[in-house]
């Protein structure tokens, strides 16, 4: 695929972003908030992109593991690929715990340090939506498939409570770069027809729902976010002189978890899952 002259983004720009996102993801401890909440994901994800023996596979944006894991059970060969060393650390002890082999890389999704055509399948699980240049990540996704090969994403609808998590934060965090793009637009099915354009064929899009029964009220979602969640950390931090937004942010989070707690103590999580063959 020849490179989408209108994709770039200054070289300075994304060195920038890297760091950033490389700390705030670092911070707070991702792989217990994702063992306690989406840790079923990355299977649905395995299954969807009919992953098995022998394939060829790249998670982008892997974190520690939660699809790549499941993925190396099923036989196939993996690289797990991430911004964040220290996820891809306790991946590599998670995968050693669950009798897995694979490979961890380091890398930015806008820019994969692999060649044209690499994988049979580029998979990620609520990951690339956070590289916030959409366009060049998903050349990237597009590039590193084979063609006939599979790439699969799941990402969270704008309307589901993490959307609605991230659109509640962005007041109070660190301004993105300019030309960024909010994560859970991966999650509507229009984006990314856009984003892949006839670059893939036979996309298939379903919105599905993640039942979470991790928390019982807001008070609990917004104390497991603000102690555990890098992005939420994020925020805190940068309105932690100012006591009165500090307590603003506060209670929009607990709004938002008494708003999505159902009357049988669970939360229903929406995300897209997408599967598309590279054409
Ligand atoms: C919500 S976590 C999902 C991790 C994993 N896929 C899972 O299902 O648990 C988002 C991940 O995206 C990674 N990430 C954010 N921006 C990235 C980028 N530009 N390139 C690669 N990884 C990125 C973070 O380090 C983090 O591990």
């Amino acid at each position: 695929m020849s490179p989408d002259v209108s994709a770039q983004v200054p070289a300075g720009v994304l060195e920038a972003v890297r760091a950033k996102h490389r700390a705030m993801w670092s911070s707070g401890d991702y792989p217990a908030v994702a063992d306690q909440t989406i840790s079923t994901l990355g299977a649905v994800l395995v299954e969807a992109c009919g992953i098995g023996p022998g394939d060829r596979v790249l998670d982008v944006a892997a974190g520690a593991g939660n699809a790549a894991i499941p993925a190396a059970l099923a036989g196939a060969d993996v690289v797990a690929s991430d911004l964040a060393p220290d996820l891809l650390d306790a991946g590599r002890r998670r995968a050693a715990e669950r009798g897995a082999t694979l490979h961890w890389a380091e890398a930015d999704a806008h820019a994969l340090p692999f060649e044209d055509g690499e994988f049979d399948v580029v998979m990620s699980c609520v990951g690339v939506m956070f590289a916030p240049f959409h366009r060049l990540a998903a050349h990237e996704l597009l590039r590193v498939t084979r063609p006939g090969g599979t790439i699969g994403t799941i990402a969270w609808t704008p309307d589901s409570l993490v959307g609605e998590m991230f659109a509640t934060i962005g007041p109070y965090a660190p301004p993105p770069p300019p030309g960024a793009q909010p994560p859970s637009a991966w999650g509507s099915e229009a984006h990314v027809h856009e984003l892949f354009g006839d670059a893939v064929t036979d996309l298939r899009a379903e919105t599905r729902t993640l039942v979470v029964d991790r928390f019982g009220s807001g008070v609990e979602l917004r104390d497991f976010l603000k102690e555990l969640l890098g992005p939420v950390i994020a925020a805190y931090r940068f309105v932690a002189d100012d006591p009165e937004r500090v307590a603003a942010l506060d209670e929009a989070l607990v709004a938002l978890g008494d708003r999505h707690l159902q009357d049988d103590g669970t939360m229903a999580w929406d995300y897209l899952l997408v599967r598309a063959t590279r054409a």
